[in-house]
Parts: structure tokens; C-alpha cells; sequence
């Protein structure tokens, strides 16, 4: 736990819930930790860093755990005029299967339409089940792929996109889906601590 964190709003926040905030600085040797274990090789603290202090485009947010200050999972996106590019979600793989990817998600899409995306996008490996089932729940669909897009491996990347987010079909999709995800974590707050700050 960390001891000089600044104040934030998690001490009295639904302690049931996990929790969904923007990334800070402070939260960069737990996000480390998340993305070590959740990709081969995974980016460097020093990527992390740019991505928040000098990407303008860029926005991450973090989720904690019901009751705890560690962080167990994080996602981001990069704000590209008018779409808004998934570039990472992960979760600890302890934490795995607990609907803590969807509320990252979810806190995306969130963020995506604050900022007036019209739309999502984002490039996953062929062989990852378990993200394009997570992306397909929130209404992504393929829309085409890139032959031997990744360099480690030569695999394949599929890309996924949204309909129009501001539509009143998608905004009814994502009435959906919160309500499933307030069921499953009663007091969640979906709009991620300081994204209106
Ligand atoms: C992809 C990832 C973020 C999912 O996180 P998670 O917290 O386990 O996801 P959730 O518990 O919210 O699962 C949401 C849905 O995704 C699908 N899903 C998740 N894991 C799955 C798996 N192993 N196999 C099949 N479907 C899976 C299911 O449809 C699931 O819904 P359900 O639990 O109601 O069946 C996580 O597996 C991860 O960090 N993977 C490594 C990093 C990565 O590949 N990120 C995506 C890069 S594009």
C-alpha cells in the first residue's frame, strides 16, 4: 500500500466496489507490476511515463479492488481527432474472470465519450479469446484484420470497432451493460475518478 499517496476519493468511497480512476504518476510501479504480468514484453515504465506526462491524446485509467488501494488492472485509449484508439487493457492474472476487465472497458467508453469520440477502434491478436469475447460484449465487431501485424510472434491483428458511441443504440447497449455491471458490483461508480477534473 502506499503510504504518500495524495488524498483521493477511494477512502470513502463504496468499499464493495471497485474502484475506477484515471491513472496518475504515483499509480506507475503497481501499473508496472499489472503490465508485467500481462504481456511478453510489455512496455517499459519509461513508455508509461511519456504516455502521461507529454501524450496529449493519451488517457488511462486504473482500477482498484474492492476495499484495496493496489492496483489490479488498467486500460487505456489515445484520443485520435474524432475515434477513440484502444491501446491496453490488462488485468492481473489473479484477478482475472471477475468482471474487472468489462468496468475498465467500460470506463473507456466513458472516457471516449466525455471527450466526444464518435467512435472506437482497436487492433487484437487472433489468437486472444478472451479480449475479443471482453470487446465483442461491449459491441465491438471486426471489421478487418493486418496480416503479421505483431513483430514477436508474426501474428495476425484483428480490428475491432464501435458504432457511432453518442448513438441511441449504443447508448442504450451501455445502459445495459452498466446496470449488469452495478448488479455485480453494487455502489460501482463507471465514470472513472477524475475525468471531470
Ligand atoms: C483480456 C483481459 C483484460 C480480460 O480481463 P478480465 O478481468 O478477465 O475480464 P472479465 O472478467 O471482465 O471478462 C469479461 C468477458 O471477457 C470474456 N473472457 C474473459 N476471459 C476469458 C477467457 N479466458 N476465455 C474466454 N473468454 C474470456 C468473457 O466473455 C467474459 O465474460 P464472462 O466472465 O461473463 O464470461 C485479461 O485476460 C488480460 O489482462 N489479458 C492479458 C492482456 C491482454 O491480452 N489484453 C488485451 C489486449 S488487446
Amino acid at each position: 500500500m502506499r503510504v504518500n499517496a495524495a488524498p483521493s476519493k477511494i477512502d470513502h468511497m463504496d468499499p464493495h466496489a471497485p474502484q475506477l480512476a484515471m491513472m496518475r504518476r504515483e499509480d506507475m510501479p503497481e501499473v508496472m507490476a499489472v503490465e508485467r504480468a500481462a504481456y511478453t514484453p510489455g512496455w517499459p515504465a519509461t513508455a508509461f511515463e511519456r504516455e502521461l506526462t507529454q501524450n496529449a491524446m493519451a488517457r488511462y485509467v486504473v482500477l482498484r479492488p474492492p476495499g484495496s488501494s493496489d492496483v489490479a488492472g488498467f486500460a487505456g485509449l489515445w484520443l485520435m481527432v474524432d475515434e477513440a484508439h484502444v491501446v491496453t487493457v490488462a488485468v492481473l492474472p489473479e484477478d482475472r474472470r471477475r468482471g474487472y476487465g468489462r468496468a475498465l472497458v467500460h470506463a473507456l467508453i466513458e472516457v471516449a465519450r466525455h471527450h466526444e469520440m464518435a467512435s472506437a477502434t482497436l487492433e487484437v491478436r487472433a489468437s486472444n479469446d478472451a479480449a475479443r469475447a471482453l470487446y465483442r460484449g461491449y459491441g465491438f465487431y471486426e471489421v478487418g484484420e493486418r496480416k503479421r501485424y505483431y513483430s514477436d510472434n508474426r501474428e495476425d491483428a484483428i480490428i475491432m470497432t464501435t458504432e457511432d458511441l453518442q448513438s441511441p443504440a449504443f447508448n442504450a447497449r451501455l445502459e445495459r451493460l452498466g446496470e449488469h455491471l452495478r448488479q455485480r458490483f453494487p455502489g460501482i461508480e463507471l465514470s472513472p475518478e477524475g475525468l471531470r477534473t
